[in-house]
């Protein structure tokens, strides 16, 4: 037995001790009210005051905030979630992993699940910057509107953390899909990690001025606008006459919008001809699938939650 596994089984029998034996308020999370505990460990230095509120919305009871997460620094933050509470008492605690930077989150969520065995283990989910829950409603709202295999799908500004799951899903759905950036390199940075992560082929492109956000757009049916906010990535005249376009969806929801001629309310209006969702008609389901997440996490203790089950969770409430 290894070290660890043996201080498994020593925390896990003295969880097991009756009341009289361990000095705990309670043992039993049903019959004593235990308190959810969601640790947000954040891989940035003021972790995000959105997951929080999120966080209680969705119903944990109480937040163990960390920023300035890494994989170097999680373990006795990871040992705590899951050598505190036994039996089925484990599904109270939860980690949520959160930051701007998707590459960093994925490596602490990886980090953390490689550091749970047998059974000590809790629920996990990762969002950086609300990258699997936006992208899951985002393309879930996309296929509500209309079939997207075989379809030529264009992610604009694609690198950020939104824009890379969105892609993902709207490859999985069976689009080919172009991801673009103003830098090549960094456009094919972004298809590579996503390729490796999730065994998707992802087209980077450089799309830097008119000439090139036009070129991207020749032949698509599908546009996912996944830029930065307040950053129009898409006039109204470059998209309005075109002949292919089917579906135009744009997740900013700060003025000016990705999309030039949509509305951020839009769900599935017809403009031009063209069926469009804005920021905000994506983002109620987003913050539906957010919550509900949230509310998953404390149903069992061995769920991970990324951008698959996150979009099955998407499908199930759109
Ligand atoms: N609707 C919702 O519910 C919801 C929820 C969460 C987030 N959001 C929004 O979703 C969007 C994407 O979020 P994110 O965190 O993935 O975005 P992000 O990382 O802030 O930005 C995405 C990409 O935008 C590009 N960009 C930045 N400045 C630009 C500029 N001046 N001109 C052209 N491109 C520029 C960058 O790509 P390159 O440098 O590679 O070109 C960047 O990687 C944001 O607008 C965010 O506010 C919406």
């Amino acid at each position: 037995m290894t070290g660890l596994a043996s201080a498994g089984h020593f925390y896990e029998n003295l969880l097991h001790l009756p009341l009289s034996n361990v000095k705990m308020e309670s043992i039993s999370g049903e019959k004593t009210g235990m308190k959810k505990l969601l640790f947000q460990l954040d891989t940035d230095s003021i972790p995000s005051s959105f997951d929080g509120v999120v966080a209680y919305d969705g119903g944990a009871d109480h937040l163990l905030t960390f920023p300035n997460m890494n994989p170097d620094n999680v373990e006795g933050i990871a040992h705590g979630a899951i050598f505190t509470r036994g039996g089925k008492d484990k599904q109270n605690t939860a980690i949520f992993v959160g930051g701007s930077n998707l590459a960093q989150g994925e490596a602490l969520f990886d980090a953390i699940q490689k550091i749970f065995f047998s059974n000590f283990r809790v629920s996990v989910m990762l969002d950086s910057n609300g990258c699997n829950t936006t992208a899951a409603a985002a393309v879930a709202k996309i296929t509500s509107l209309g079939s997207i295999a075989g379809k030529k799908a264009v992610v604009y500004a694609g690198t950020g953390p939104v824009g890379q799951r969105g892609a993902v899903l709207l490859a999985q759905e069976g689009a080919e899909v172009i991801l673009t950036s103003r830098k090549l390199d960094r456009a094919e940075a972004a298809c590579q990690a996503m390729g490796q992560r999730f065994g998707v082929s992802l087209t980077p492109m450089q799309v830097s001025d008119p000439a090139s956000t036009q070129a991207a757009l020749d032949g698509a049916q599908i546009v996912l606008a996944a830029g930065a906010a307040g950053i129009e990535l898409l006039p109204e005249a470059m998209w309005q006459d075109s002949a292919t376009l089917e579906i135009l969806a744009d997740i900013n929801t700060v003025p000016p919008l990705g999309v030039g001629g949509l509305e951020m309310m839009d769900k599935g209006e017809v403009r031009h001809g063209k069926k469009c969702l804005g920021g905000l008609g994506i983002g109620s389901l987003k913050m539906k699938i957010h919550r509900a997440a949230i509310t998953r996490l404390f149903e069992a203790n061995n769920q991970v939650f990324d951008a698959g089950a996150i979009y099955a969770l998407a499908k199930e409430l759109a």
